[in-house]
């Protein structure tokens, strides 16, 4: 903002003002109002209608274990015994559902809800792609079209964002989070709650968001799916609530809980994590959905001793709606009636979800989401792709680029292009995909063929397949690249080796493709591999000798022309990474946010009694940041405002960064702080800002950076959140392992 905004005259602040004021007593006129009706609607309902009102029932696309349980759903929805659906999509399916809750005794809507989680009809990169973006803006538009498409297709809620920090990539659903790092992590699940919602629910171009899954599943015991988590409270405060929290200042409609047990407990049934935490310490007035029958799980965990103890636990520590899990259908009326549950409780889960249902609107026209005209403008609408095209190109990471391969030239001869997923369209697409059609989306063959001139020969052989368990195909590949001046290498996992229940053990390339890759490379010719995952893998042979690698990961409807766009130089790469990539699976959990030990590694030629691996180095692959561009950038002249920090107050950072190459691009720089003495051991760094910046060419900008009293606070032994007095040291860099300016910082005790 310039300066004479910010200090404009006296009456525009008091207009401003004035006008604020009034949009704040409108709004909480308007809360009053909806709870006013709520109330009204309440008092109408039987025992039976407002546990109706918690049971949600999935369509036909299941997203969970099958039940033999959904049997005439239509007829149960009449009697007012369901109050939400899952899985039904698309004008027809969502009216016809909705006709039937409005035959019900008191014509209370259905909530329809999908896991729409990186777009609906135009496929966006998979979340974690975008998050190695590192652009909030182009994350908050592509939730903001996710939305816009699903909403004009009958949508009133969306399973996403998945806000669970993970450092563990054999746990196949970091596909769907934003990594590792807490900081990068809560940004994100701020822009996509805001994406999704938009600014306030109500409008038909915005659905419900859902943070999940409530708490510390990306922490699952050896990273397999649904496995226990045993961790501190420091830890769960510290890495894996501030997501949550972050999505909760943000306004998220809804919480999902999860299937995991948090020390001993599962989440599902914990009033800590529900009724203290979310609902008391965090006084979050939105509701909780359970994960795909993890009331009933409890039973299986060991927690409940059968459903009706299931259900009783789980409502009374918090959940409101459950999924798919038929305890509260089967067990609250008996259970209220009893007074094992009361009544009260049942109430505040009920009101919490028809506030909900008013505040979408629904009340006033029930089908107000699905309207067939609006449906077939929306989901037709080109712009969608182009905006997909963009944050695919921004989400890809050049990990590797050696003596300049990339960017290839479109005017060269030929190229050939090979590999099990180089003319992949339903992989592009990831996991989670819901609406989409694989036919519509380019693969990155096509994507070549339309970058190259027309005089060049693209010649395609796949090699084998991406189990690749045979060698029949590579003769093909290999006298492909015999033919080709330039030779591009697809490699990577299936669309279906990440994601829900995809955990894996072995994180190398699949099958033989490395096979594949060594006799490419034998060849003598510069090869440039290209990697699609859903997480981050291991492929040593390939990070050492070949010459470029592009990480791709699954980059969506558009991802073909979007890689294609990066490997010609259309734009320059700008993606780092949001996940630390290990040289090897036994380095797992890893993360660039490490404690220092009492016996470091000084000289990595002698670990002796130190702690290291005696068969790895510690470092990892590729840090968590890391990314490289066609230009270079040069930090420079770092200043401080002050170097001694009185308490409450705010100190500027600012250096110069300049793009020294002869191409336009951006850089992330990031902003790592750590506090070297404290009464608790600190990370040795930890993220705590970054800014993507664009420079053309020469072009130089000086970058601030405020650091505030927050940003050096942290949980202490009593879990009190506090700064404490002493040094700070300050980094700024281009990767997590690639700092290029450092200073110190005093924050004093008191104001001087
Ligand atoms: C189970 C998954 O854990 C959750 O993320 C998803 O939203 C539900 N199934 C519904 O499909």
């Amino acid at each position: 903002m310039a300066k004479h905004d910010m200090h404009g005259n006296k009456s525009t602040v008091l207009t401003v003002l004035f006008a604020a004021l009034i949009l704040t007593a409108n709004a909480s006129a308007q809360d009053r109002q909806i709870e006013q009706k709520v109330d009204a609607l309440l008092k109408q309902m039987t025992l039976e209608e407002k546990v109706g009102q918690l049971h949600q029932l999935s369509g036909r696309d299941l997203t969970g274990p099958a039940n033999n349980k959904n049997t005439n759903i239509l007829a149960e929805i009449r009697k007012g015994k369901i109050g939400s659906m899952l899985n039904v999509k698309g004008v027809a399916e969502t009216r016809e559902v909705q006709a039937a809750a409005l035959q019900s005794r008191l014509k209370i809507p259905l909530l329809l809800s999908l896991d729409v989680i990186h777009g609906y009809k135009t496929i966006f990169p998979i979340p974690l792609a975008e998050a190695a973006s590192w652009d909030l803006p182009a994350i908050e538009q592509s939730a903001h079209i996710a939305a816009k498409e699903a909403a004009a297709s009958g949508i009133h809620w969306t399973f996403a964002p998945m806000v669970d920090i993970s450092r563990d990539p054999r746990w196949g659903r970091v596909m769907e989070g934003a990594g590792e790092d807490t900081y990068l992590g809560s940004q994100i699940a701020k822009a996509r709650v805001l994406g999704f919602q938009g600014r306030k629910l109500g409008g038909t171009d915005a659905i419900m968001a859902t943070a999940k899954h409530f708490a510390a599943y990306g922490a699952a015991i050896a990273g397999r799916d649904y496995n226990a988590v045993d961790m501190s409270e420091h830890q769960l405060w510290e890495t894996y609530l501030p997501p949550f929290k972050a999505a909760v200042d943000a306004g998220v409609a809804t919480f999902m809980n999860s299937f995991n047990t948090l020390n001993g407990i599962p989440a599902t049934g914990s009033s800590y994590l529900q009724r203290d935490i979310l609902k008391g310490a965090w006084k979050y007035q939105g509701f909780v959905v359970s994960d795909w029958a993890s009331i009933a799980e409890m039973v299986k965990h060991g927690y409940a001793a059968d459903i009706p103890d299931a259900a009783q636990k789980a409502i009374n520590a918090g959940s409101d709606m459950d999924m798919e899990g038929f305890a509260y259908s089967s067990s609250l009326v008996q259970l209220v009636k009893s007074g094992k549950v009361k009544t009260a409780l049942l109430d505040d889960a009920v009101k919490r979800i028809l506030y909900k249902k008013f505040e979408l609107g629904l009340f006033d026209d029930p089908y107000r989401f699905s309207d067939a005209k609006r449906e077939q403008e929306v989901l037709n609408d080109p712009s969608h792709r182009l905006i997909a095209r963009d944050i695919a190109r921004k989400s890809l990471v050049l990990l590797k680029n050696d003596k300049q391969t990339l960017p290839l030239n479109k005017a060269a001869k030929s190229i050939a292009v090979i590999g099990p997923l180089a003319d992949a369209h339903r992989d592009l697409e990831g996991g989670w995909i819901v609406k989409s059609d694989a036919g519509q989306v380019a693969s990155l063959l096509d994507g070549i063929r339309s970058h190259v001139t027309k005089d060049t020969e693209v010649i395609f052989a796949s090699g084998c397949d991406v189990a690749c368990t045979k060698t029949d195909g590579f003769s093909a590949a290999l006298a492909a690249a015999d033919k080709a001046d330039t030779v591009l290498l697809v490699l990577g996992e299936s669309w279906d080796m990440s994601g829900e229940a995809k955990s894996r053990t072995d994180l190398g390339l699949p099958g033989l493709q490395t096979q594949l890759f060594e006799a490419l490379q034998a060849k003598g010719k510069p090869v440039t591999v290209v990697i699609m995952a859903g997480r981050p893998l291991v492929f040593n042979a390939v990070a050492d000798q070949a010459s470029a690698i592009l990480y791709t990961w699954f980059a969506g409807s558009e991802g073909g022309n979007a890689i294609a766009d990066v490997l010609f130089g259309d734009y320059s790469p700008s993606g780092k990474l949001p996940m630390t990539f290990p040289r090897n699976v036994g380095q797992i959990p890893i993360s660039y946010e490490q404690y220092e030990t009492g016996r470091p590694v000084q000289d990595v030629k002698n670990v002796v009694y130190k702690s290291a691996y005696i068969d790895a180095p510690n470092t990892p692959r590729y840090a968590f940041g890391h990314g490289l561009s066609y230009t270079d950038f040069s930090y420079s002249n770092l200043s401080l405002s002050t170097t001694s920090m009185q308490p409450g107050s705010t100190v500027t950072v600012s250096f110069d960064l300049r793009n020294t190459g002869k191409r336009d691009g951006e850089e992330v720089v990031q902003l790592y702080l750590r506090d070297p003495v404290a009464s608790i051991v600190r990370p040795v760094k930890q993220l705590k800002g970054f800014q993507k910046i664009k420079l053309a060419a020469g072009e130089q900008k000086r970058v601030a950076f405020s650091i505030d009293q927050a940003m050096l606070s942290f949980y202490d032994s009593k879990l009190k959140w506090i700064a404490e007095p002493g040094k700070f040291i300050i980094m700024l860099g281009s990767a997590s392992d690639d700092i290029r300016l450092s200073d110190e910082l005093q924050l004093l005790d008191k104001p001087k």
